[in-house]
């Protein structure tokens, strides 16, 4: 999810990596490491905290001599942020050294064969896991250590972009990747190479990169030139060397124009990221280690609490809808500031479901505080491993989206709502309201919906077409009913924050008590109007607003013929099982509220008077 950077060639490495670091920083991190070796030893500095923190430690603690190394900024997935869990993580014969972006599945049962082997664990890192077993088949078939992380990544299931050193063939960095970037800058005549999460760290002295794709690896040696090969055969490839045109900027945002529009395009990565582990399909079940611990005070709660403040509650009130649907278990949602203070009825039968991407709100945390000391049973859904609201529940389920730079929440929303989805099934098969066969049914559309966000993220022009005619609306209502009510609100409130334009959403329903007052040639109205939610009466809602000349943006399944020759604008999105539509219908909406946003000249990515993390009341 975070940083990875390495060096060999004939410059000293720790300026070109520490450096690298820093370039690498805007990707948000919670620890930092290097290592270096100069020709003799490996020396090795990590820290939790800033790059800054670890140049400092460096400074006090280690030679920072030497033309080969690697360095890692830490988004962690196991293992809180501590001195002990960051990378470069050393294999237990002291050997080999690896930095990794990405999260190990399997990496438990393979720590389990290890231990049995007579290894033992320094830290809580499913990475400390990947360089032993490295490190064991290295030894078992003695081989060189591209064939050993070739032969070691065959049994890896999971995401990763690795970096590895070897002590005793100090002239060569293996690196291999699935689902996490690598890039590979290649100095003049091969005397030099650099190894990044993307171009950033070496742009600046050389523009020819290779870009590894999924299941290759490569063994980079100085003054050679770079050997591709695809993990699962080993067989060689003739690399493409690329000559980059991206400046700095760019390769930041991945090429978007803003870091929002990135995120928006990372979801099908960060949702697959966020079930990976947990759904598993060959099985056909649903595996989650919080849930599962914690089972019984699931099954007897008396009702589901959920606490949460902006985009987060709304994800909570989507979870509304899964939860007493799937299982049957009552749930409300509480703004967290409103909670907090209105002295509510909690007791030990209470389960209190607090979401929060930050993991630092603090009205979120404070009503934690406060359900705990009633003796309710504290359950997070956080996107920062080791965050305060993390560390302060009982129990929890990490989404795993990556940092998430932009200050309006996108892929949090989404995999909070992926998060929560699977809770709910999972408690509605223990629990026995949902049968197998529908449970599997759910199990197959939920591994569907990242290709479906994909395909759907192919609007993109559309939307800006129609954003473009609405940019200088003053108001806009979004109506949604059923599980797409909350994301009327998301919709609503995305296009708030980030374009300055009031926007209000309600229940479709709701609109002949007030709303529809509103409704002129000047109204720009955004109807969700799915196929099974409550489409007909949604149809006639949208027929109410058309009659009073309001403009019509409406979100329909795919094929829709029905709204199309009433609307004035229909989005398709593909068709989905109906509680999953939430995680499609609110695609559009993202890019609508970015693209007037970007058109009204505002600063999407910091908008004014907002923080990425309210941390304060
Ligand atoms: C949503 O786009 C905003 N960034 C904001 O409403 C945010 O969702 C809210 O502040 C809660 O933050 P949290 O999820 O980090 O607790
Ligand atoms: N899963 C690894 C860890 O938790 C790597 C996380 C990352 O991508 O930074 O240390």
């Amino acid at each position: 999810m975070c940083g990875i950077t390495g060096y060999i060639g004939f410059r000293e490495a720790y300026p070109v990596i520490i450096k690298g670091l820093q370039r690498l920083e805007y990707r948000g991190y919670d620890s930092a490491g290097v290592m270096l070796y100069d020709g003799k030893n490996i020396n090795l500095a990590k820290t939790k905290g800033k790059v800054s923190d670890l140049q400092e430690k460096v400074k006090q603690e280690i030679s920072n001599q030497g033309q080969i190394g690697l360095g890692h900024t830490r988004w962690a997935t196991h293992g809180i942020p501590n001195d002990i869990n960051s990378h470069p993580h050393v294999s237990q014969s002291g050997d080999l050294v690896i930095v990794h972006n990405g999260i190990i599945e399997n990496y438990d049962s393979i720590k389990q064969e290890l231990i049995s082997r007579g290894y033992s664990f320094k830290s809580d890192t499913d990475t400390e896991v990947l360089i032993n077993l490295i490190q064991e088949v290295k030894e078992k078939y003695q081989v060189k250590l591209g064939k050993a992380v070739q032969l070691a990544l065959k049994q890896v299931i999971g995401a990763y972009a690795i970096a590895v050193f070897d002590k005793t063939k100090p002239d060569e960095i293996v690196v291999g990747r699935l689902g996490s970037p690598i890039a590979i800058g290649v100095g003049e005549d091969y005397k030099e190479f650099f190894v990044a999460s993307d171009a950033s760290p070496f742009i600046e002295y050389t523009k020819d990169a290779i870009y590894l794709e999924d299941e290759e690896m490569a063994i980079i040696k100085k003054g050679r030139e770079v050997k591709v090969r695809k993990i699962k055969d080993d067989s060689e490839i003739d690399p493409d060397i690329l000559e980059l045109e991206l400046n700095l900027e760019q390769i930041e945002k991945g090429g978007y124009e803003h870091f929002m529009l990135k995120e928006i395009h990372e979801q099908p990565r960060a949702i697959t990221d966020t079930f990976r582990g947990r759904l598993l399909m060959d099985q056909a079940i649903i595996k989650m280690a919080g849930v599962e611990d914690n089972m019984k005070k699931f099954l007897n709660a008396d009702r589901i609490i959920i606490v949460a403040c902006g985009t987060s509650w709304h994800a909570g009130l989507v979870a509304e809808y899964i939860f007493e649907e799937f299982a049957r278990i009552p749930v409300e949602v509480e703004y967290a500031s409103e909670f907090r203070y209105r002295n509510p009825v909690i007791t030990e039968k209470d389960v209190l479901i607090a979401i929060s991407q930050s993991g630092e709100t603090a009205d979120t945390l404070a009503a934690i505080k406060l359900a705990k000391e009633k003796g309710a049973f504290v359950f997070g859904v956080c996107n920062v491993v080791g965050s305060s609201i993390a560390r302060e529940t009982h129990a929890g389920a990490y989404t795993h989206a990556g940092p998430e730079i932009g200050v309006a929440s996108t892929k949090a929303f989404t995999t909070q709502i992926t998060v929560l989805s699977l809770m709910a099934l999972r408690l509605a098969r223990a629990k026995g309201t949902m049968s197998s066969s529908v449970y599997r049914l759910h199990l197959q559309e939920m591994e569907m919906i990242p290709q479906k966000i994909e395909k759907l993220l192919a609007i993109d022009e559309q939307v800006k077409g129609i954003a473009k005619k609405y940019l200088l609306s003053t108001n806009c209502l979004y109506l949604g009913r059923g599980y797409n009510f909350p994301v009327a609100l998301e919709g609503a409130l995305k296009l708030k924050e980030i374009s300055y334009i009031h926007a209000e959403g309600y229940p479709a329903a709701e609109m002949k008590h007030g709303p529809i007052a509103l409704i002129d040639d000047r109204m720009p109205v955004v109807v969700i109007a799915t196929n099974k939610g409550h489409y007909e009466k949604v149809v006639s809602n949208i027929q109410e607003i058309k009659s009073r000349n309001g403009k019509i943006i409406a979100v329909v399944t795919e094929g829709d013929t029905t709204v199309k020759d009433i609307a004035d604008h229909t989005i398709e999105i593909p068709e989905t099982e109906e509680a999953f539509s939430p995680l499609l219908t609110t695609i559009p909406l993202q890019l609508l509220s970015y693209h007037i946003a970007v058109m009204r000249d505002c600063n999407v990515d910091q908008p004014r008077n907002l923080a990425k993390s309210v941390t304060v009341e």
